[in-house]
């Protein structure tokens, strides 16, 4: 099978190198990749967005599925694009992307469908006086999201009610441009949070990948700014037997079941942001692909072949293909460039990659200057993922390998885990 992966993240490079051990994969795109993904198959300049240049591209080299990495893609219908052309995509029609792409759409849908969630209503500008109201019959924090994509800004999260009159008043004044012409305002929940991941066929079939939790805030003990995402882990311990049980007949079933009603066309992953609420999972948000850190530690413990996985979903049907988890545990540990989520310098130059023996370093914010040098390209630059018997052993091993590896300004946090490993051991 030949196959284009569309992204550049350390997402992309995780997914890259799990689709480059399957026996099926004769050629692997990656467009446009970066740094790190030529190890597994060969760059592509092409942008995930310009599906015309992409057509050209599957056509001249007979690429036979085109696996989507970020939502961007899916959320502009590039599924609904080759629908009716020889090749597969693996991931929702336009449709199913709106579970991400519009906060509002998915809320709705949670609703019709009993899936549990926060308590919401949504507001425009014609109805700002409404969301002041509604606001005022809430207690704090309050909890404003733009409807559309907005990079992963678009939740605030406000203790006072003035403030969140005036943000609600700015959001539905242009603050995320069209993205927040709706804004939903949720009741806050309180709870630890978990990302499962979910592989259909849109034909009632599904797999379950393993459960991982990521750590958003740049700061020590979940503090700071929100990025894109600092470290994960998987397993998680709270994720047990019986937690799973409820997410799969409460929120998994009936997201299979309400898209089969709904007509909508579904074949990729679905991404469940849960929370536990004292035991009971409810939905924070669904995202149409997979998530970034997570898969950089979820992929080490896919062992299963992926590819083959994938291509049954995109073909719409898993029948009875096997996803098996490996019983090990395994995490990522992100290497930003210091600034980070603010401003930061690129073309640092990076070192000691290859001294790197007990860790896989995911490349994400990376690139080849034009003398051929190894540099930084992003904020987030490096996910330093490793396996172990658990969090403990599999974290000093991503540490090990951090220190290794130089660049100017280079960060990461040192607590990734350790809610963890201190609930665990409460166990
Ligand atoms: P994201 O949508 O990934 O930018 O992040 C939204 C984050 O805001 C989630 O991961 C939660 O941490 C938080 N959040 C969103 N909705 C709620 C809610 N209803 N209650 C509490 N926290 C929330
Ligand atoms: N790690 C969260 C996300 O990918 O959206």
């Amino acid at each position: 099978m030949n196959i284009l992966l569309l992204g550049s993240g350390g997402r992309e490079s995780a997914l890259a190198w799990k689709i480059a051990e399957s026996p099926l994969l004769t050629k692997l795109y990656i467009a446009p990749g970066n740094g790190g993904t030529s190890r597994y198959g060969t760059n592509v300049a092409l942008s995930p967005l310009d599906f015309q240049a992409i057509e050209r591209f599957v056509n001249d080299n007979k690429i036979d599925m085109i696996v989507v990495g970020n939502e961007d893609p899916l959320v502009a219908g590039i599924y609904d694009w080759f629908e009716d052309k020889p090749v597969k995509v693996c991931g929702p029609s336009k449709a199913g992307a709106a579970l991400e792409g519009s906060k509002d759409f998915a809320k709705r849908f949670m609703l019709a469908n009993g899936i549990p969630t926060a308590r919401y209503r949504s507001f425009t500008a014609e109805t700002l006086k409404e969301g002041k109201e509604f606001l005022a019959t809430l207690k704090a924090p309050y909890v404003l999201k733009a409807d559309g994509l907005a990079a992963g800004k678009g939740v605030l999260i406000i203790d006072s009610l003035d403030e969140a009159c005036t943000a609600l008043e700015e959001m539905l004044g242009g603050m995320f441009g069209k993205s927040s012409a709706t804004v939903v305002i949720e009741e806050f929940l309180s709870g630890i949070e978990c990302s499962v991941f979910v592989l259909t066929d849109g034909a009632g079939g599904y797999r379950i990948l393993p459960v991982a939790k990521d750590y958003k805030r740049i700061g020590e003990g979940d503090t700071g700014l929100n990025t894109g995402g600092m470290g994960a882990v998987s397993p998680v311990v709270f994720a047990d037997d019986e937690f799973m049980k409820k997410v799969e007949s409460r929120i998994i079933r009936p997201t299979i079941d309400g898209l089969a009603k709904e007509g909508i066309t579904y074949r990729g992953f679905i991404f469940l942001g849960l929370i536990n609420v004292g035991g009971e999972p409810m939905v924070i948000e669904y995202n149409v692909r997979m998530g970034d850190p997570e898969t950089e530690a979820v992929m080490l413990r896919v062992d299963s072949d992926l590819l083959q996985l994938m291509d049954a979903a995109a073909s719409g049907n898993l029948g009875d293909l096997e996803l098996r988890h490996s019983p090990l545990t395994a995490v990522t540990v992100m290497m930003v460039s210091g600034g980070y989520p603010g401003s930061y310098p690129k073309g640092k130059k990076i070192t000691g990659i290859e001294d790197v023996t007990e860790s896989i370093p995911f490349h994400a914010g990376t690139a080849v200057d034009s003398e051929g040098n190894l540099v930084t390209s992003g904020g987030r630059v490096i996910s330093v993922s490793s396996t172990g018997t658990d969090v403990a052993d599999a974290l000093a091993k991503s540490y090990r390998s951090i220190d290794k590896i130089g660049f100017e300004g280079k960060y990461s946090r040192t607590d990734i885990g350790r809610d963890l490993m201190a609930l665990a051991e409460r166990k």
